[in-house]
């Protein structure tokens, strides 16, 4: 039984029946059918640093190594077209180079191409679905090949239609990015709002010595950022608890269809400072760590158990709900014996 261990970044000792990497459609759809023909369940996966596998896999884990970026440029835009299988951060950073402008916050994210419009990762201010034009992908049970626009993929905060009614439906294929020449430079949040003439160049370094700082380095400690989403609140909620703690940090969201027109202000508390606030900073379960530095992040300090994490995991949420009655909903991938856990 093959370890998933090397191909997950929390690190967690697990295996499972196979897994068959795939650079193209046809030789995933190969695997697929197969898999599918003898009922063996499947896992897609890319750099696994979303993913952590809590038990032994009862199926095969396709890993995608589609690779390729092309580019064209008109007046006004630059255009990409690359393969899911690319590595994100090394895909930044070859933007950078030839001044293709626009992820600059986003560097040093872990992780694939691929996997980026799926939670539409976001940090220090942008959200890659600001970039994205179009999404390429393939049906799984029919091998339909399917283009979809931005508005398609119904992108939210860590959320889009891969995590609904795509899920698990769909393999990406490529990502197609559409960068602005005339671009703003994002620089409101924390650290990056001192910058002294910020240019893109600038941005993308204090990303990633803000990041070194705070956020474990995987290939040192075990983890899969963070654990949780931060919790979105009305505005009622935010109020009853700023009554109790004096400087709850907090940034207003705008309006959505959920929230009536009349109490459309949406709250974004930090989960980090609810855990914080709840005990959990620094403290280790088994071999869980809730991180020191950023207690979003859990750490695998070498040897943990699926078990010691959704323990931790669980006593978290239950601290966080009955001390703040927000309930904290995990960020990352569940994996069990059969597929996606929830908590
Ligand atoms: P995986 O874990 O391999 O997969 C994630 C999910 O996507 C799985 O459900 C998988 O089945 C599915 N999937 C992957 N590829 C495909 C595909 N081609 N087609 C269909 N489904 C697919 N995220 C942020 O948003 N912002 C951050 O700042 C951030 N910081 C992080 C820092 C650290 C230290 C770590 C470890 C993680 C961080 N993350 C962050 C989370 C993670 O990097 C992102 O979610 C990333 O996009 C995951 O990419 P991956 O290829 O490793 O995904
Ligand atoms: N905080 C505490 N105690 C701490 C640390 C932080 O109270 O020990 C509070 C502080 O008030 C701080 C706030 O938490 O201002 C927010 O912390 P930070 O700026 O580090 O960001 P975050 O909200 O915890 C989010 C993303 C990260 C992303 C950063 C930067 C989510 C779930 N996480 O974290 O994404 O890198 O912002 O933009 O939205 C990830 O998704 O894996 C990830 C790392």
């Amino acid at each position: 039984m093959p370890s998933l261990q090397p191909y997950s970044t929390f690190g967690l000792a697990a295996s499972c029946d196979s897994i068959q990497s795939f650079t193209d459609v046809a030789s995933f759809l190969s695997i697929f059918n197969t898999s599918k023909n003898n009922n063996n369940a499947i896992y897609i996966l890319g750099g696994g640093s979303n993913s952590i596998f809590t038990d032994d896999f009862d199926g095969t884990v396709l890993v995608n190594e589609i690779k390729g970026i092309s580019h064209f440029d008109t007046e006004s835009h630059h255009y990409l077209r690359v393969g899911a299988g690319e590595n994100w951060h090394e895909f930044v950073t070859l933007c950078m180079k030839e001044k293709w402008y626009g992820f600059e916050n986003l560097a040093l994210i872990p992780g694939s191409v691929g996997a980026c419009p799926i939670q539409n990762i976001g940090a220090y201010g942008r959200e890659v679905n600001a970039l994205i034009d179009k999404v390429e992908c393939v049906f799984l049970e029919t091998g339909e090949q399917v283009l979809l626009s931005n508005e398609d993929c119904q992108f939210g905060y860590r959320d889009s239609v891969f995590k609904h009614a795509l899920a698990n439906k769909v393999l990406i294929t490529h990502v197609n990015f559409k960068l602005p020449k005339h671009y703003e430079l994002e620089t409101s949040y924390g650290e990056l709002a001192a910058l002294t003439e910020p240019t893109p160049e600038k941005v993308y370094s204090k990303v990633i010595e803000i990041r070194k700082s705070k956020l474990p380095d995987p290939s040192e400690l075990g983890n899969a950022g963070s654990f949780f989403k931060n919790p979105v609140v009305s505005k009622a909620v935010f109020q009853a608890i700023a009554q109790d703690y004096d400087s709850v940090p907090h940034f207003v969201v705008s309006g959505s269809a959920d929230f009536p027109a009349t109490e459309n202000e949406q709250i974004k508390i930090p989960a980090a400072w609810l855990i914080d606030q709840a005990g959990f900073k620094g403290k280790t379960l088994n071999k869980v760590r809730c991180h020191p530095t950023q207690p979003l992040v859990l750490t695998n300090l070498g040897g943990a158990t699926g078990s010691d994490v959704i323990t931790m995991a669980k006593d978290i949420i239950a601290s966080v709900q009955g001390k703040f009655g927000i309930q904290l909903e995990p960020e990352v991938r569940l994996l069990g014996s059969k597929g996606l856990i929830s908590l």
